[in-house]
């Protein structure tokens, strides 16, 4: 604050002095706003004087006012409301590779709407429908094209919400180098620590970059202003912020990594490290699952780049610009939407079981994942057969029912994971299995939402044992499934949901006999104790759902936006005074 009488005296004295103390003034305001940035909302004290007092106060103290009037849980009327308010109707542009919903036509010609198997799209599809905003994304389907207008444009509507989905379409090569390529054979595994090496191709990074910028002209033909607000998602658009600030740099760019982000020694083996870096602090703020990941992404900046980190800010200044880099640990809708469609637990227990010709005193333990070696099946089946092998003749019949959603099926490593998934499963059953009894039930293919929230209901334990995942958001849709608050969450420690749902029983999914140990334990809880740990996790996912997630990132965003262009308007202001002053 002792910058600011500084500057109105300096300015006031006409002096040569003042130029020099003004502009350092200047930029001392210009650090204080940025650090302002990074605190809880609140009314901000404002010691300096007329003109600027009211302008400043005003602005910096209404978004902190509304937000404080804008008490109870967060919802999408609350989301929408905020957005009204603060973005002034302002368009919320989101990028991400996978689209919400994908055009399919079937062998027998028929076009089907798929939802896809992501929790990417889990999360961000009831935000767009809060915001009304576009969505632009890869138009993957088979009748993608045939089902949207001349600019690859859909809209998607749901009641009285509705927004816009526009396609961007790639060639083979386009899709093979970028999508597959680098993306998924290079990032994915360099940021997971499961069991797979990068692949780091100069042709597949050189994709990556077309793609980007294909992407980053899409995203501004559908701005329609120079300072759009843009929420990138992903691994996928490491680039695009760089490229969308260089076209827009009064853009609002939030960029949010779904994965984790690895230590710098490990970060530092891409040989493209630098480019990816310096492609991400285009954002205004950049948005990890976990204060880690934040961490470990400041480390690399450190160690890449010349910039300067803020380690209690939490931000990089390169070149005058400031990135915010900031945790916004991802959620689900709450109350989901199939709460009230599908039919009560106990009805979805006794049908599943039908289903599967299982008795219906079967213990039901399911697992929803995409077929990704990151996700931990193969320990999950060896556990399987741990419990099996210890599991006691009259403690009743016992089944895993295993949905896994093919997933980039392409690259050879997922196809041979899914083949040595598909035989464990069948020797499983083979050593297990008697006549009409398999205890593993495998669905390699693609289940659609309601499908997957029914599972959720018929289970007594839903088991996630990713080796590393930056949310996983399927242990937050088993528990928002339970509203008969029974049911046992098994979450990998490796999760980023494990630093939130406490109340789970968290295991190291490598320690086949831990993990067994505790599966015994969650097959035989009290339906007390399941009340108890299901009812403290239910409101926490309740409290910090999708909508508080997108909020808390556009708040911040607003902040920043009314602080960037309060510095263009005091900037302009401070010039044409030094003009007159001086001369
Ligand atoms: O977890 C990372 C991620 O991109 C998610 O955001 C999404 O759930 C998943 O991977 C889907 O992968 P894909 O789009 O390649 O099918």
């Amino acid at each position: 604050m002792a910058a600011f009488p500084r500057f109105f005296s300096a300015l006031n004295s006409g002096s040569s002095e003042a130029a020099r103390v003004a502009a350092a003034s200047v930029s001392g305001l210009t650090a204080l706003l940025s650090s302002l940035a990074t605190r809880t909302p609140r009314p901000i004290p404002v010691h300096f004087q007329a003109p600027l007092e009211g302008e400043l106060e005003q602005e910096l103290s209404d978004t902190a006012q509304v937000e404080l009037a804008a008490q109870g849980p967060w919802s999408a009327a609350r989301l929408r409301e905020t957005l009204r308010t603060h973005l002034k109707g302002d368009r919320v542009i989101v990028l991400a590779n996978r689209e919400p919903c994908i055009h399919q036509r079937r062998p027998s010609g028929e076009v089907v709407v798929q939802h896809p198997a992501s929790g990417l799209v889990t999360a961000l599809e009831p935000v767009m429908r809060a915001c009304s905003g576009v969505w632009v994304a890869h138009g993957s389907g088979s009748a993608d094209r045939e089902s949207s207008d001349a600019r690859g444009r859909v809209e998607v509507a749901h009641g009285d919400a509705s927004y816009l989905l526009r396609r961007v379409w790639l060639n083979e090569q386009e899709e093979a180098g970028y999508y597959y390529g680098f993306a998924n054979e290079a990032l994915w595994p360099l940021c997971h620590l499961a069991h797979a090496h990068p692949v780091f191709r100069r042709s597949d990074w050189q994709q990556y970059q077309r793609v980007n910028q294909r992407f980053a002209d899409a995203v501004i033909a559908e701005a329609g202003c120079d300072d759009p607000i843009v929420l990138v998602q992903d691994y996928h658009f490491a680039l695009v912020p760089r490229m969308l600030r260089r076209r827009c740099p009064r853009a609002t760019i939030l960029t949010f990594w779904h994965i984790p982000w690895p230590n710098t020694e490990r970060f530092s083996i891409c040989p493209y490290e630098d480019e990816i870096l310096e492609g991400l602090l285009g954002s205004s703020i950049i948005g990890f699952q976990t204060p880690q990941y934040c961490h470990n992404f400041l480390e690399s900046v450190d160690r890449a780049l010349e910039v300067r980190i803020g380690r209690q800010e939490l931000d990089v200044v390169r070149q005058q610009r400031t990135t915010l880099v900031r945790p916004y640990p991802i959620s689900i809708e709450w109350p989901s939407r199939w709460s009230t469609t599908i039919p009560d637990p106990a009805t979805c227990r006794a049908e599943v079981r039908a289903d599967l010709s299982l008795p219906p005193e079967t213990k039901l333990v399911v697992s929803v994942d995409r077929m990704d070696y990151t996700k931990g099946m193969e320990e999950r089946l060896l556990t399987i057969e741990r419990t099996l092998e210890c599991w006691p003749e009259g403690a009743g019949p016992i089944a895993f029912v295993q949905v896994a959603a093919p997933s980039r099926t392409r690259i050879e490593r997922y196809r041979e994971f899914g083949e040595k998934v598909r035989s464990e499963v069948d020797r499983l059953n083979q050593r297990f299995g008697r006549q009409g009894y398999r205890p593993v039930v495998l669905f390699n293919r693609h289940y659609e939402p309601p499908e997957v929230f029914r599972l959720y209901r018929a289970a007594d334990i839903c088991y996630v044992s990713s080796l590393h995942d930056g949310m996983n958001l399927v242990a937050k849709e088993f528990i928002a499934a339970r509203d008969d608050e029974r049911g046992v969450l098994v979450l990998s420690r490796f999760t980023g949901a494990a630093r939130e749902l406490t109340e789970a029983l968290v295991v190291n999914p490598y320690d086949l006999e831990g993990v067994a140990d505790t599966l015994r334990v969650a097959l035989t809880m009290s339906p007390i104790e399941q009340r108890e740990r299901m009812r403290s996790l239910r409101s926490q996912v309740a409290e910090y759902n999708v909508y508080r997630w997108a909020g808390r990132m556009l708040l911040d965003a607003t902040r920043l936006r009314q602080r960037e262009r309060l510095q263009v308007r005091l900037a302009g202001r401070t010039r044409r005074r030094l003009a007159r002053t001086i001369g």
